[in-house]
């Protein structure tokens, strides 16, 4: 009997590949895409797809889901306030386009690396990228950003950004610098930090800074969190933004 069983066992065996050659990668590849949205997305977009709008859109059921390649290029080169990711390579956006698309479109989708890859060969040559460690901002520019960080940060995030307001009343806020910072931004790009603070901050008052004021306030953050400084200015540009990456060590 136990031999019938095993025999049985080993043929389901052997028929069993085709069928789970099938189903596997789609299993993976979606939870891999999870795993990628949670680490590049899910700050803006949210968790479940619910976005923050105006701010930033919801993708659930969006329209803009409908067409995977506008989707892997929009991720890849950015729009407008979108942050482009340069990073990703063409496995990791079709396993980003397929789980947005088949959690938030309601459609299988099942695009291919190949499909992707065919569409970055279209797109601009890509420049290296780098990380906040390699010198990207100067020191009179942090010192700018020291100037503004005062006036509109200071208050709520603290002169030391560590997120002790000076004012003992006020609530704590995520500080903006050295280890508990890194924790929560290693990985993710400048251009992603520059979005994100200039859509959502200052708290009380967004999107009233410059953008090189922006900029400025992050090459501060930087400094204090030990990055050397550089020959050149950290530039208020997305693209160039985007080839930075945040590490909490070189
Ligand atoms: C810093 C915040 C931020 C992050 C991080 C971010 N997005 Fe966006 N996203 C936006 C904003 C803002 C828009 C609206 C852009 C516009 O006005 O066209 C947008 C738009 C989109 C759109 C619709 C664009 C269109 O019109 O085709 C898609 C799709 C999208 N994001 C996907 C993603 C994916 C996938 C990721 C992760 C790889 C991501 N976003 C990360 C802020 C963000
Ligand atoms: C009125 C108080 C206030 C001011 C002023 C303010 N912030 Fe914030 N900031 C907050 C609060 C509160 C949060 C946490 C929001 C949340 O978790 O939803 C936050 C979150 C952040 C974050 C995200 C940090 C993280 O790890 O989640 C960044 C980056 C940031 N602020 C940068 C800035 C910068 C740069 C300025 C100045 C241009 C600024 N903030 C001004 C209150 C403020």
């Amino acid at each position: 009997m136990l031999r019938l069983v095993v025999g049985v066992l080993g043929l389901a065996c052997l028929i069993a590949p085709a069928a789970v050659a099938q189903q596997q990668p789609d299993t993976v590849l979606l939870e891999r895409g999870q795993r990628l949205y949670k680490e590049n997305c899910a700050l803006c977009h949210r968790d479940l797809g619910a976005g923050d709008p105006p701010t930033f859109p919801a993708l659930r059921g969006s329209d803009q889901l409908r067409d995977p390649m506008r989707v892997v290029r929009t991720i890849r080169q950015g729009r407008d306030r979108m942050p482009p990711f340069p990073g990703l390579t063409a496995e990791e956006l079709s396993a980003l386009v397929n789980y947005v698309r088949n959690v938030w479109a309601d459609g299988s989708s099942n695009v291919t690396t190949e499909e992707v890859a065919a569409v970055l060969g279209g797109l601009e040559e890509t420049l290296p990228m780098g990380s906040v460690w390699d010198g990207v901002f100067t020191e009179a520019q942090a010192n700018r950003g020291q100037a503004a960080y005062e006036g509109a940060c200071g208050t709520c995030h603290g002169h030391r950004l560590n997120g002790a307001p000076d004012d003992p009343d006020m609530r704590s806020t995520p500080p903006l610098a050295r280890a508990r910072f890194l924790r929560v931004w290693q990985g993710r790009s400048l251009a992603t930090l520059f979005e994100f603070t200039r859509a959502t901050m200052p708290e009380d008052n967004p999107d009233s800074m410059t953008e090189q004021e922006y900029v400025d306030v992050i090459a501060y953050m930087l400094l204090l969190g030990g990055m050397p400084a550089g020959d050149a200015e950290l530039q208020p540009d997305a693209q160039s933004l985007a080839r930075v990456v945040i590490r909490a060590g070189r």
